[in-house]
């Protein structure tokens, strides 16, 4: 089992159509690879976790890396996992904002950049694995 972990800021405004035609075909491609995570979406930067198979895991990142609907891609972390953090998702998704983020670090970072630029891996998977809107 292996993960990998990046953010990247969107290169134009997403509809929610755009977003919704993203998690098709990211769900139905992840699907056939066994590949599982969780895609989050704030204010315009979408972080994002990849868990499977190694090899799985790279060819799907390495397609994601081209793919001109993102800029300024950063990989926070990866490598070798014990276990997936959501067998059940082909893709987890939520839409969630800075507030709920300073909510729920207890701090109050004033754009989504700064936040990221200051997260180290284990806060961001921390934020991955919790429900801030729940
Ligand atoms: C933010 C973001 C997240 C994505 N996540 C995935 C993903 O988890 N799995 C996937 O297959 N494609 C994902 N994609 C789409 C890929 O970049 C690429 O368009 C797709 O894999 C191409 O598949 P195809 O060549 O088989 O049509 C994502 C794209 C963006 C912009």
């Amino acid at each position: 089992m292996y993960y990998l972990i990046y953010f990247a800021y969107e290169s134009f405004p997403f509809k929610k159509e755009d977003l919704e035609d993203l998690l098709k075909q990211a769900r139905e491609k992840n699907a056939n690879h066994q590949v599982t995570g969780k895609l989050l979406y704030v204010e315009g930067t979408f972080i994002q976790l990849l868990e499977g198979n190694e090899q799985a895991v790279k060819s799907i990142f390495s397609d994601i890396e081209r793919d001109k609907r993102i800029i300024a891609l950063k990989v926070v972390a990866e490598g070798p996992a014990m276990a997936r953090h959501f067998p059940d998702w082909s893709m987890a998704y939520e839409k969630i904002s800075l507030a709920d983020i300073n909510q729920l670090e207890q701090c109050e970072h004033e754009g989504v950049k700064d936040y990221l630029t200051n997260a180290t891996p284990f806060r961001l998977i921390k934020l991955i694995a919790s429900n801030p809107l729940l």
